[in-house]
């Protein structure tokens, strides 16, 4: 099976955790939009969506699916999104797409983080995807300045700015010992806006796209990465 396919799998495989009358809340990324794609053929037994990105918003509206704003949403009960790296405690690197800020402002709403990956993004140590971060724009020099004192190479992302007018460092050479320290670290730099590790808030559930079929872990489970 392609890479593609396995998204396309995991993404359909993920509708079976939508409950009937719920608001669900949408991620970015190619893996997603296949979840969307999947989510348009039941939107009648759905109130609606909120969602991470402008991208998934258009995706949504264009399939006739409601979205709303987070701000008119009082409990979510599950958030879909893909991610760039997965470890066996289901900690992610997220912001491939540069999507990061309103996916962990999602992710922290919802009751369950069902994150659909292919097998290509199980890891046993985080680090070796570009580690995003979001930064306000007059910060991104200093900020990068303070990533290399953490032992990272920082690399500004050419060409982009976030939904939320911001910039993208993507930090390379991280080896990612412990998610939950280097996240909070980060997160503390004045001028950062979010740091794409979800280790604080990491997945409930990891759906994985494999050429055997859709495997489920749940946090807690162990499993093993046969290849990296
Ligand atoms: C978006 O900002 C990211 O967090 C995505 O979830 C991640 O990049 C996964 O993307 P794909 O599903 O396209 O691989």
């Amino acid at each position: 099976m392609t890479q593609d396919e396995l998204k396309k799998a995991v993404g359909w495989s993920a509708l079976k955790f939508v409950e009937p009358n719920t608001i669900i809340g949408v991620g970015t990324g190619s893996t997603a939009s296949h979840f969307i794609d999947a989510l348009a053929t039941i939107k009648h037994n759905i109130v609606g969506a909120v969602s991470s990105s402008e991208a998934s918003t258009r995706k949504l509206k264009q399939l006739g699916i409601p979205v709303f704003d987070c701000n008119d949403v009082d409990t979510l009960g599950i958030y879909v999104d893909g991610a760039d790296e997965i470890n066996p405690n289901l900690q992610m690197i997220k912001g491939g797409g540069a999507a990061l800020t309103r996916e962990k402002i999602i992710a922290a709403m919802a009751k369950t983080f069902i994150c659909i990956v292919d097998q290509t993004k199980m890891v046993n140590t985080l680090g070796h995807f570009p580690l995003p971060i979001e930064v306000i724009p007059m910060a991104r020099a200093y900020v990068a300045r303070q990533l290399i004192q953490l032992g990272g190479n920082p690399v500004y992302r050419q060409n982009v700015i976030t939904d939320n007018g911001n910039v993208i460092i993507d930090v390379h050479n991280l080896v990612i010992t412990n998610p939950i320290e280097l996240e909070n670290t980060i997160n503390s730099i004045a001028g950062v806006v979010t740091v794409g590790l979800f280790a604080n808030r990491c997945a409930d559930i990891a759906l994985v796209g494999m050429s055997s079929g859709v495997k489920q872990v749940t946090a807690g489970d162990s499993y093993t990465i046969k290849s990296e």
